[in-house]
């Protein structure tokens, strides 16, 4: 073939080997994505009731954005996100947290997940160490991963992270010259563990970071679906501000396809947040959408309805894996969020588990996919499942639940199931 002439098509350009070889390195370090099951009973999926979705409300506001200002709700908005709603949410972090918090120190993005993608941008390079809890939020393992982060576990208890044990993981960074950077938190209704962090916990978790130069990253995914009252003070709120990102979000309380979530700091902070982005901020017509539903009185009634509602799940969970599913599992029922974090008895494998649970029809997930390291998650995720509670109505969940336990019962008796006979 001569330079000029065209490439011949019996050999496809870039073909797969070829794609391959132009990856970045972080992308074969990552785990693949989750993603809904097919499964006719889903206790996989950490989502919202899909009946609870208030879109008549968000419809209303919609029009009231447009309405109100087309031009700006239709044309970039900037970096940190529309300011109304930015003062809104300062507003909330002052009022629960005793704190005097303004909009500067408020920065929107599309999501928490994106949120935390925008701090891992701005403080993580090749080699930097992130400290996680064990478990934690596999999007948060895989995030930090990606900007090139190595991951050091410090264990969990069904209250959350150990002060003492986190203690000695910091120590042994600063020993090893390769102090920690950033902490990964969920003060509330942990995902996967449903601990919540009591309150001398959150004081020593605060001391520690504060004495380590280590920055908090709060993630209060969860945070508003309080199924037993209010939690503790935040992190955020314990270390006056200073130190922390807390990163909220609507996706639980209202909708995840709105993706919108924030990320409140201190104002230097909040400036090199910003200052990392280059897409011309996330949308300005969900921020006034988003703005105009919570002004309007809707929201907080809207998520008592969803904490009335989560909470007859959760009760009607708890009771249906009493009846269905010991002695098999044993549990700690969660103050709120989503999740019952099984603990599985008699030798049983939680893969084996999830196998045996598919084979009646429901999606449950391992443990195993909850820890940054393959050592710890041999040895503390192969006995846990985590059951999602949020996403069916009590009488399918009773059913689903029912099924599980016949999957228990049959990996009991032998440690058979279909799919791994
Ligand atoms: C702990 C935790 N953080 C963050 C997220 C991301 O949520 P979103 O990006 O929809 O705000 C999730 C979603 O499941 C989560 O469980």
């Amino acid at each position: 073939m001569s330079d000029t002439s065209l490439p011949d098509d019996s050999e496809p350009a870039f073909p797969s080997a070829a794609i391959e070889a132009l990856l970045a390195p972080a992308v074969g370090r990552l785990a693949p994505n989750t993603s809904l099951s097919p499964l006719p009973y889903d206790l996989n999926a950490g989502v919202p009731d899909r009946a609870t979705l208030p879109a008549s409300g968000l419809l209303e506001a919609m029009r009231r954005a447009l309405d109100e200002d087309a031009a700006g709700a239709l044309t970039y908005g900037g970096q940190q996100g529309y300011e109304p709603l930015r003062a809104w949410i300062a507003a909330r972090e002052s009022q629960e947290g005793g704190l005097d918090v303004t909009s500067a120190q408020v920065t929107l993005t599309s999501g928490s997940a994106h949120g935390i993608d925008n701090i891992a941008a701005t403080f993580i390079g090749e080699g930097d160490v992130v400290v996680v809890g064990a478990p934690t939020y596999p999007g948060a393992i895989r995030t930090f991963r990606a900007r090139g982060a190595t991951i050091i576990e410090s264990p969990q208890d069904d209250d959350g992270l150990i002060p003492s044990a986190l203690a000695r993981v910091l120590d042994t960074r600063r020993m090893t010259g390769r102090q920690a950077k950033l902490l990964y938190v969920q003060p509330n209704y942990d995902n996967p563990s449903g601990a919540t962090l009591p309150v001398e916990r959150r004081q020593a978790v605060v001391d520690l970071a504060r004495q380590h130069g280590v920055l908090i990253v709060e993630d209060d995914a969860y945070t508003g679906i309080d199924l037993d009252g209010p939690p503790p003070p935040s992190l955020f709120a314990i270390a006056r501000g200073r130190g922390v990102m807390r990163v909220g979000t609507f996706s639980k309380t209202v909708a995840t396809g709105l993706r919108v979530g924030w990320i409140t700091s201190q104002p230097e902070v909040v400036q090199r947040l910003v200052f990392m982005r280059f897409d011309n901020g996330a949308s300005p017509l969900l921020h006034r959408l988003v703005h105009e539903y919570v002004k309007s009185g809707e929201y907080e009634p809207h998520v008592e309805r969803l904490r009335d509602l989560y909470r007859a799940r959760r009760d009607a969970s708890a009771d249906a894996l009493r009846e269905f599913c010991e002695p098999y599992v044993t549990f700690r029922t969660p103050r709120g969020g989503f999740f019952h974090w099984l603990r599985l008895g008699s030798g049983l494998d939680a893969r084996a588990v999830q196998i045996a649970a598919a084979e009646e029809g429901v999606a449950v997930t391992p443990g195993t996919g909850y820890f940054a390291t393959p050592d710890s998650a041999a040895l503390n995720g192969a006995d846990r499942v985590r059951l999602v509670f949020s996403a069916l109505p009590p009488e399918d969940l009773r059913e689903a639940i029912a099924r599980f336990g016949r999957a228990l019962e049959r990996v009991a008796a032998g440690g058979k199931s279909e799919g791994s006979r």
